[in-house]
């Protein structure tokens, strides 16, 4: 595989046939040994992906990017919501280059309408206070033709045509140097910005749940821990945590 064009994003690529989660590889390469920052472990095949929450992330092989990247941002643990913000933009750029709107589902979820074309798992190690490896795991759906019932879609399902991956990965990787370049230069008011332009449901009374029970509210924002901003119908800003609400997409 010919390098991408980027300095250090995806110059080093562990191309795997086979592997049971590319983030597992890579939790398990960080723990034997120095991992230059920007390396990627490709996998045609995952036995056991993982997704958000202990789901798991199931592919066809070979017709999709599951993939990990390795950096190691100079980046407080506290901060560290950053990370999600700008792999969603490169996401949502590198969508934007072929043509396709999307959204940003937060946390993690890229959307296109209601239906979900990636998904992003980041699993980070600390030194202290400091990130010291993030592994940002990628599920890129491209070829897969997924059935009209499913909540899924990918780029050949929205543009009819199929995508040579090593070119969605490529364009990918510049887009994510890119934003990091921004990250490194404490750009955060250019991310946020960006963030909350393409953020699903912005300024939007929609419909949540919380513990299985439906409420209206209008996302206002995402603040600097990550924590989703929604402004109930009496005007009470609450903030959520990952995994507290869920989306009515219906
Ligand atoms: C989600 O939306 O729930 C996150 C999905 C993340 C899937 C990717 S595929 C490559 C990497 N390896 C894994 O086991 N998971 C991530």
């Amino acid at each position: 595989m010919k390098n991408p064009e980027t300095l250090f994003i995806g110059q080093h690529i562990i191309h795997l046939s086979d592997v049971d989660s590319t983030n597992n590889f890579a939790a398990k390469l960080v723990k034997q040994t120095k991992v230059i920052s920007g390396t990627a472990i490709l996998a045609e095949n995952q036995s056991a992906g993982r997704g958000q929450s202990g789901n798991v992330w199931i592919s066809n092989p070979g017709e999709n990017l599951t993939f990990s990247l390795v950096l190691q941002p100079k980046l407080e643990a506290k901060n560290q919501f950053l990370i999600s913000k700008i792999i969603c933009l490169a996401l949502i750029e590198t969508l934007q280059s072929l043509k396709i709107e999307a959204r940003i589902k937060w946390p993690n979820d890229i959307l296109i309408r209601n239906k979900k074309i990636a998904g992003i798992l980041i699993e980070n190690t600390l030194k202290g206070k400091q990130i010291d490896n993030s592994i940002i795991g990628i599920g890129f759906n491209v070829n897969q033709a997924f059935g009209g019932d499913s909540n899924a879609t990918s780029i050949m399902l929205e543009t009819g045509k199929l995508n040579e991956l090593k070119s969605i990965l490529f364009l990918l990787f510049q887009k994510i140097e890119t934003w990091y370049f921004q990250l490194e230069q404490s750009k955060t008011f250019l991310i946020d910005e960006a963030y909350e332009k393409v953020l699903f449901g912005l300024g939007e009374k929609r419909n949540y749940f919380k513990n299985d029970q439906s409420f209206s509210g209008t996302i206002i924002g995402v603040n600097e821990i990550g924590q989703l901003k929604i402004q109930s119908e009496t005007g009470r800003i609450e903030l959520y945590n990952n995994q507290e609400i869920k989306f009515d997409l219906a």
